[in-house]
This record gives structure tokens, C-alpha cells and sequence, in this order.
């Protein structure tokens, strides 16, 4: 595959700075001193993406700790002594039981409400195929989808004749009565990004749960930049399905995801594409039975290795802490929309409501600048990533834990320089 020259460019130059010689994993969070910053010194030291690219990029791809490739490897080196035998194929299945268990405990689901996937688009259509569409039938999805759930919704028009509503998303308070505004006879999912990636916006998850329960609505959440970078607690929630993924912010391997089903929407969620394993028992003669549980949505060859990487990564939050990591998320956030908004020709774009602002970050450039032209200025001159969104003039910085203060003021200083 031919890469464009700047991205080699910058390739180029970052694996020149020594990523390939991965330095030692840093020592673990365990052995860690116990001094009040010197969790976040030890966390950074173990993620080799960071040591020497400025990366405001998790929200497209999350940067594992060594810990997590690790293990990941250590499953895959496992698994290839000898694929088909029954005990290592155990043992794979074993990391991916463990890795369930621990996703529902993180996300406040029950094991036997996730589905492991491959990605959160997985889960989208999972669920989006489930329903039996006739021409006419609505669906109402938010007005700043992600193409992971606009495409399958264009085939479900394509299709089926399925009726696309799109409601707005970017005011927390009107999020709910947009909605139920647009509901109808007709509504048969309401489907939209819990986290928007462009913007950051939160919708009120729990208040549109309820709402549309009430009108026997599902919802169906789109959780690609929810778990890890806001707290999620899928009970709490109330919604049908919240499909998720682990590698933007849980920083596990990617192609790594879940969908969570509530129990009590199981039968009504009939499984569409499927294969081996999802059965609890069949014959040759035309009968079977799903699985009882949300495995029903699992079939064929899955990638447990990876699964196994990615329970790593969440114990490492366990073991980190997630209220000292949210806490850290949220001090990072209310510090960069301080700055932003002290710039001269800054605005911000993501919400500064201190109960809604998250690790997304999207500020609006000065008239005259594009995003994506300071995107792959910094990118390149810089060694920082950011994104360009949908709004030429809008750029997304992804903050989690481990950002510095420092790599933001660099960023934000780059940024006083290439705007002026
Ligand atoms: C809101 C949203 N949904 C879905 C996706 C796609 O995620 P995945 O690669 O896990 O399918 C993304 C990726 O950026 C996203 O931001």
C-alpha cells in the first residue's frame, strides 16, 4: 500500500525516534511509588506511543500500554504452539471469559448481557438488523452520526424503504423533546452517539431511555466514545443496546468491541447474520437453539487473543483507579477549555458545562484556518495528532489520563502561532 509522502514523512520520523527500539515496559502500577503524580509518571511511561508524538488522537484510536501488547502476544504465541488443541483453545476462551466479566463489571452490565465484537459498527448492525423493516418504518438517529451508523442506515433505506429522521443532538436539555418530536406510529429504533466525535456532545442517556420506554421505543446507543472517556453504567442507563468498542478509550487492541443487549430485550432481538457457536444445541435435521445469553450474537473464528489484551487493559484501570482517572480527565478538560478560551480567536465547541465537558475537546480556529490544514501542519511539523472533523474549521483534541499539561501547552502554543 502507497502511503502519502507527508505520512511517510511522518512515520518516517516518528519510528526514527526510536518506537521501533520499544524501551522496557515501564515498571508496573503495583511497584509503582506512591507519591501524588507518580501513577501518571509510571502509566505514561507504558504506552509507547507517547514517547515522542504529542497523541490527542484516542478517540480514533486509543495507544495500548506495552502491557497490553504484551499479553495480547503472549495469547497469540500461546494459541499458535498448536491452534486446535482443546486445551489451548481453553485457555483462549478462558482470556475471553475473563475479559467479558470484567467489561460488564467496568460498564455495569451482566456477563451475560455482552456480546464480545470485533468493533462498535458491529454492534450497530447487530441490532440494526434485528428489526424486520417494512417500507415506511421510521428510525430517528442523531444529527452528527458517525458513518459507522449513517451507512447502515442509508442500506436500511436502500433496502427496506426505511424512513431516516435525524434529530439534533448538540443541546443537552433539547435532546429528549427533539426526539420525542419526531416519534411517530412509524419509530422503531432510535439510534444515536452516546459521546458525538465531532463535538463531544453527551446526550442525556438515561432521560431518553425513559422517554422512550414509555412510548415502547428502543434506543439504541452508539458507545464508540463512551466507556473510559465518560462513565457508563448500562443499567443505570436504561437504554435496549449500547454498542461499544475497546480500542479508542479503554486502550485495548483493536478490533475489540462489545455490544451490550438488556436481558429483558433478548427474545425480542431476533440474531440476523450467525454461525457456529451461537447455538446451545442443533442437529442436522434443521433444529436449534440459541445460545441463552448474548452470545447468541457471537459466531465463527473471534479474535481472543485479542480479547485477552484488552482485559489487561482494563484491569490496568482497575488497578489505576477509575475515579483517579476520571478525576484527572475531568482537570485536563476544564484546564485546555480555560486556555482555549483565554486565546484570542478560539472558541470552543464541545461543551464547558463542567458535568458535560469530557476527554473530547473540539475548538473552532479563526476564519481564514482549516482544520485539516492545522491537522497535518502539526502532524507533520509538530509530531502532534489531532483530528479535523466534519466542520472545516473545527479541530478535535482527545484528552485522556495520560495527556501532560505540558503537551497541551504545546499544542495550544503551536496552534497561537499557526493562527495568527
Ligand atoms: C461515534 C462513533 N461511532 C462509531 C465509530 C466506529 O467505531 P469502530 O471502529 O469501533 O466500529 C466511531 C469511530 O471513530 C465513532 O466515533
Amino acid at each position: 500500500m502507497s502511503l502519502p509522502s507527508d505520512r511517510r514523512s511522518f512515520l518516517k520520523a516518528t519510528f526514527a525516534g526510536g518506537l521501533c527500539g520499544l524501551a522496557k515496559p515501564a515498571a508496573s502500577w503495583a511497584a509503582a511509588p506512591a507519591g501524588p503524580t507518580d501513577w501518571l509518571k509510571t502509566a505514561r511511561a507504558e504506552i509507547p506511543a507517547l514517547r515522542d508524538t504529542g497523541y490527542f488522537q484516542t478517540g480514533a484510536f486509543g495507544p495500548s500500554p506495552q502491557r497490553v501488547m504484551d499479553r495480547t502476544q503472549a495469547l497469540l504465541e500461546l494459541q499458535n504452539r498448536c491452534p486446535a488443541h482443546p486445551e489451548i483453545i481453553g485457555q483462549l476462551k478462558e482470556a475471553e471469559t475473563a475479559c467479558r466479566r470484567l467489561l460488564a463489571e467496568t460498564v455495569g452490565a451482566k456477563t451475560t448481557e455482552v456480546a464480545m465484537t470485533a468493533n462498535t459498527t458491529a454492534g450497530l448492525n447487530t441490532v440494526l438488523w434485528s428489526i424486520d423493516w417494512k417500507a415506511g418504518d421510521e428510525i430517528i438517529i442523531g444529527d452528527q452520526e458517525h458513518p459507522a451508523l449513517l451507512l447502515p442506515v442509508y442500506n436500511l433505506q436502500r433496502r427496506f424503504g426505511v424512513v431516516m429522521k435525524t434529530s439534533p443532538v448538540g443541546r443537552y436539555e433539547e435532546v429528549v423533546s427533539e426526539v420525542l418530536k419526531r416519534i411517530t406510529s412509524r419509530t422503531r429504533l432510535v439510534a444515536m452517539s452516546h459521546v458525538a466525535r465531532g463535538s463531544g456532545s453527551v446526550v442525556p442517556a438515561a432521560a431518553l431511555s425513559m422517554a422512550l420506554r414509555e412510548r415502547g421505543v428502543p434506543l439504541l446507543l452508539d458507545g464508540a466514545q463512551g466507556p473510559g472517556n465518560v462513565a457508563v453504567d448500562f443499567h443505570a442507563i436504561g437504554c435496549d443496546y449500547y454498542s461499544l468498542c475497546g480500542h479508542k478509550w479503554l486502550l485495548g487492541p483493536k478490533s475489540t468491541g462489545a455490544l451490550l443487549i438488556r436481558e429483558d430485550v433478548l427474545a425480542a432481538t431476533p440474531v440476523s447474520w450467525t454461525g457456529s457457536g451461537a447455538q446451545s444445541s442443533m442437529d442436522e435435521e434443521g433444529h436449534s437453539e440459541w445460545q441463552p445469553d448474548a452470545r447468541r450474537y457471537e459466531f465463527s473464528t473471534r479474535f481472543l487473543a485479542g480479547m485477552g489484551g484488552w482485559h489487561t487493559s482494563l484491569e490496568w484501570f482497575a488497578q489505576l483507579g477509575w475515579p483517579r482517572v476520571r478525576e484527572r480527565m475531568a482537570q485536563l478538560s476544564a484546564d485546555a477549555n480555560e486556555q482555549i478560551l483565554r486565546q484570542p480567536g478560539l472558541e470552543l465547541v464541545s461543551p464547558t458545562d463542567a458535568a458535560l465537558r469530557n476527554g473530547i475537546v473540539v475548538l473552532r480556529v479563526p476564519p481564514g484556518h482549516k482544520g485539516s490544514d492545522l491537522y497535518d501542519r502539526l502532524r507533520t511539523n509538530d509530531r502532534i495528532l489531532v483530528s479535523p472533523v466534519s466542520q472545516p474549521r473545527d479541530l478535535r483534541i482527545c484528552l485522556h489520563f495520560f495527556n501532560s499539561e505540558a503537551e497541551i501547552d504545546r499544542l495550544l502554543a503551536k496552534l497561537r502561532v499557526y493562527c495568527s
